[in-house]
């Protein structure tokens, strides 16, 4: 299907950089021409594969951008594609990746398949020349992940990992109080996220899901970001229930990680530590407006700052430090941020030709360091990390 979108250059670039504002890139990063040429009809044509739970919130938020259209939706279990394609008027359906690449041509591919599929999904659409946006980790394996990379330059493409928490107001007031020496030497830091454990889909517990995949990732790539490269890991993982029933399977055995206590040393004395889980109570947020459920606490020599909600999805940043020991809220207005908004984010940056605070690099270390918790829950040593990525993420 051919694009028959026309719209006016001017008109396009105002409206993207309005748009750059609403979907939170930041203001100096604004101004840059789009690059019209590659998308001559001024729209990055979205095709999106895996039409399962988290689909649901990707479409509102791909659909309302002007700036994109959704072409195709792709899923093995057509019935969700088609259930997909109806609710957000997505004109093309297809049943495997094969078929979609070869159908409505598209710009970039959206991967919200399962955890297991992210790395063969990706390996196709590389080379088939399509950008990449992929949900978490954007493969299982370290030496995979550096194949996607290759392939994405070989082809003259962009793969960008999932999450988004790196493009967060509060984040960048964390770096930016950092920076600012308000808090001190930095020397430790401690994140959590855990909930119940995913109810619809068996693969979240058998081998290539875990909680760390799932729900540690976000807090590993605060910390990396925050914090910057880690040196080496120790980590330990328990599986609590022998077996779990879940929506598509029924009652399946537990094989991968459901409890998960992870330490990393980013070098320069500085240490954090992640605990997640899929046993966790988590009535605790849904208690309601003025909650102050702080996931991300972190420490230095004159001061400490908590961030107020989960770092996918931050309401604020309380400090406190030498002279003002009592907690202070900075930072309470999300913007425009989404933590479905990657894509979106990504859609932009190849428009404008802006770059993008998430990378692959910093993807693939995050996976090498969860891969090392494994490792080390494994072997029961301390495992040293290998890959690095560019930081500090500003500036
Ligand atoms: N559900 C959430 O709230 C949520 C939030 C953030 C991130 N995520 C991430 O999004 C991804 C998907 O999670 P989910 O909860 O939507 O899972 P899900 O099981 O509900 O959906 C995954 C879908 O992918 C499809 N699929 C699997 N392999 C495929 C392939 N090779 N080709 C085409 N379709 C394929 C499945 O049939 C299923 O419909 C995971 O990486 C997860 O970590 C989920």
């Amino acid at each position: 299907m051919k694009p028959n979108i026309t719209i006016d250059r001017r008109q396009f670039l105002k409206d993207t950089a309005v748009l750059g504002t609403a979907i939170g890139v930041a203001p100096n990063l604004l101004g840059a021409e789009a690059t019209s040429s590659a998308f001559p009809s001024g729209k990055i044509r979205v095709g999106e594969i895996g039409c399962g739970s988290v689909s649901g919130s990707y479409l509102p938020n791909l659909t309302s951008q002007p700036f994109i259209e959704v072409v195709s939706v792709c899923d093995i279990i057509v019935e969700r594609a088609k259930k997909r394609a109806q609710q957000f008027k997505v004109p093309n359906v297809y049943p495997n990746i094969d078929e979609m690449l070869a159908g409505a041509p598209f710009d970039l591919l959206v991967n919200t398949t399962s955890m297991p599929s992210h790395a063969p999904v990706n390996k196709k659409a590389l080379p088939a020349k399509r950008h990449v946006w992929s949900e978490k980790p954007m493969a299982l394996e370290v030496k995979d992940a550096r194949e996607l990379m290759d392939l994405a330059k070989q082809n003259g493409v962009h793969i960008w990992p999932s999450p988004t928490c790196v493009t967060s107001p509060q984040f960048k007031f964390m770096v930016e109080t950092m920076a600012s020496g308000k808090i001190g030497k930095v020397t430790a830091a401690h994140g959590t996220y855990g909930h119940g454990g995913p109810g619809w889909s068996g693969w979240f517990y058998q081998k290539g899901g875990g909680s760390l995949y799932d729900l540690g990732v976000y807090n590993v790539t605060t910390f990396t970001g925050l914090l910057g490269p880690v040196k080496e890991v120790v980590g330990m993982e328990t599986i609590v229930n022998a077996t779990r029933k879940v929506e598509d399977q029924g009652e399946v055995k537990v094989e991968a990680d459901e409890n998960t206590m992870l330490i990393m040393n980013h070098g320069n004395g500085v240490l954090s530590h992640v605990q997640t889980g899929f046993v966790y109570f988590d009535g605790e947020r849904f208690a309601g407006e003025g909650r102050q459920l702080f996931t991300i606490d972190v420490t230095g020599t004159k001061g400490t700052m908590h961030m107020q909600g989960w770092d996918w999805g931050p309401s604020g940043v309380d400090i406190a430090s030498q002279g003002e020991a009592v907690l202070e809220t900075f930072c309470k207005d999300p913007g425009k941020y989404n933590w479905v908004g990657g894509a979106t984010y990504v859609a932009h940056s190849l428009l404008t030709g802006e770059p993008s605070l998430i990378t692959p690099e910093h993807g693939l270390h995050v996976l090498e360091v969860m891969n090392a918790c494994h490792e080390s829950q494994r072997t029961g040593r301390r495992i040293t990390v290998e890959s690095t990525f560019k930081w500090p993420l500003f500036g």
